[in-house]
């Protein structure tokens, strides 16, 4: 009796073990994964499919994405989509992401949990088109080049992706800007043909199979980075957006060596300073008006302004090409009418529709800081922006302001062009405040004019 209640506890206990152990990675394995890693510019963009089964009991509502602890802190966005309807009328419909933990992560692996439309019952497949972009991923090797050397740089990432999962099949397709690869570690099978590396299909890899990967190529891409980008949008209700962007630009790729020849730069075109920068493009609303472009010593009358109807563009020359290790300060400023970015939600009730991000085409900005000064008397703003930022107030005083103007300030680090999409400030205005400024003028007239007064009499007074 007492040996048959225990077994029956033993086996109660190792039941219990089982289920408690059955975490959410162990129900689910990937059937079949196909990933893409671009990099032909200076953002390493990763677009990766998963068809993922569920092959434990419960249903699962989340799936894992695993990240090295060194990839983690270069993740500038990641974002997940499921097909739905079938064929022709196929779509995507986004899914949230969020940077999760997990109590037991070998080697330090990060994650990001992507949260399933319906939960995924026993047996069920799924189809995930994940994408994610990672900042300042590729060292430039050799980290010094003269003038008339290409740039050489180095990317590291494991053959095998790295999943929590097991994975049955995949394969991986990295795309590099040229035909000139030094070297690429090989993990069979593994082959290039001209611009592509093709590393797979591999077969029945377990959870956290790892393969390190080095691929030393040559890549001309302007490495743009603005390390501080500050915007600051004004809204005036008196007709106009007035924005004024505040640029620290550096060239991150290889650091130049030596003198710079501007007669061998200007001799050889394209075979000298092949990794410098002459010009930037700057991709701006399509009415704008008042444009300039400035840096500390002055107007830089080199930029050229091209408008249509769907948006402007303005090509920014800075004064000198811009080599490994350069940097430019400079200012780019401008208005749009308010009618294009300022609407009515309800009476008294007004929202900013503005982009966000940083208009130089093809940039990472390291510090980005948004500042919307809102008109005087403006009450409530609340923000929506479709990531996570960093917001606060702050109050500024231009003259004529009786109270100040509230200042709704957005700070975001690590910010790639596809951050450039549209974000919303609403605020509460009393049109009774448009007043306050025709009103400090007249009122400020009437001073003077009653002061000159006062003293013209005080002056013939003594004169008597
Ligand atoms: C952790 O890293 C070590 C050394 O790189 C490797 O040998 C080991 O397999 C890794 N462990 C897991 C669980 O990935
Ligand atoms: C710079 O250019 C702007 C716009 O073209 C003009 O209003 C301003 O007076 C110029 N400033 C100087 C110092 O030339
Ligand atoms: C903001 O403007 C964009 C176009 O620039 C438009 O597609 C979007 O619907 C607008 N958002 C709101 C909330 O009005």
């Amino acid at each position: 009796m007492a040996a048959a209640i225990f077994s029956l506890f033993v086996l109660f206990v190792s039941l219990l073990i089982e289920t408690s152990s059955a975490s959410p990675a162990t129900g689910l394995q990937i059937v079949h994964a196909e990933r893409q890693i671009d990099l032909t510019s200076h953002i390493v963009r990763v677009y990766l499919t998963l068809k993922i089964e569920n092959t434990g009991d419960a249903p699962a509502t989340e799936v894992l994405l695993a990240f090295p602890p060194a990839q983690f802190d270069h993740l500038a966005l990641v974002k997940a989509a499921v097909a739905v309807g079938k064929k022709r009328k196929k779509s995507f419909a986004p899914l949230e992401t969020n940077p999760t933990e997990q109590p037991e992560a070998p080697n330090g692996t990060k994650y990001y949990s992507v949260s399933l439309l319906n939960p995924l019952a026993k047996g069920e497949t799924t189809t995930l088109e994940v994408h994610y972009i990672l900042t300042q991923s590729l060292e430039p090797f050799p980290a010094e080049i003269a003038q008339s050397d290409p740039q050489l740089v180095y990317y590291h990432d494991s053959a095998i992706i790295l999943s929590p999962y097991h994975i049955v099949h995949q394969a991986t397709v990295v795309k590099i800007p040229s035909n000139n690869v030094q070297s690429f570690t090989q993990v069979e099978p593994s082959h290039r043909s001209g611009t592509e590396l093709r590393y797979g299909p591999y077969e029945e890899r377990g959870p956290y199979s790892y393969s390190p990967i080095i691929i030393h190529f040559e890549n001309n891409h302007p490495f743009a980075v603005v390390e501080e980008l500050e915007r600051e949008i004004e809204i005036s209700h008196w007709g106009s957006v007035q924005v004024t962007e505040h640029y620290k630009l550096a060239h991150a790729g290889a650091k130049h060596r030596g003198v710079f020849s501007r007669v061998e730069y200007q001799s050889r075109p394209g075979g000298s300073g092949v990794s410098s920068f002459k010009h930037l493009l700057a991709e701006l609303p399509p009415r704008v008006h008042s444009v300039y472009y400035r840096d500390n010593i002055g107007n830089i009358s080199s930029s050229r302004l091209r408008t249509n109807s769907k948006k402007s563009e303005l090509l920014i020359e800075p004064r000198y090409p811009l080599f490994g290790g350069w940097k430019a300060t400079f200012i780019i400023g401008y208005g749009v009418p308010l009618k294009d970015f300022l609407f009515e939600s309800a009476p008294g009730a007004r929202f900013l529709n503005y982009s966000f991000g940083c208009p130089i085409a093809d940039t990472i900005v390291d510090k980005l800081t948004i500042k919307v000064v809102l008109p005087e008397g403006s009450k409530d703003p609340s923000v929506e922006v479709p990531f996570v930022v960093e917001q606060s107030l702050e109050t500024k005083y231009s003259y004529l302001d009786v109270m100040g103007r509230t200042v709704v300030v957005l700070e975001k680090k690590n910010v790639v062009p596809e951050h450039n999409v549209p974000f919303q400030v609403h605020y509460k205005f009393n049109p009774i405040f448009m007043l306050a400024e025709p009103l400090m003028l007249v009122s400020t007239f009437f001073l003077l004019f009653a002061a000159s007064i006062a003293y013209l009499h005080v002056d013939l007074s003594l004169r008597k």
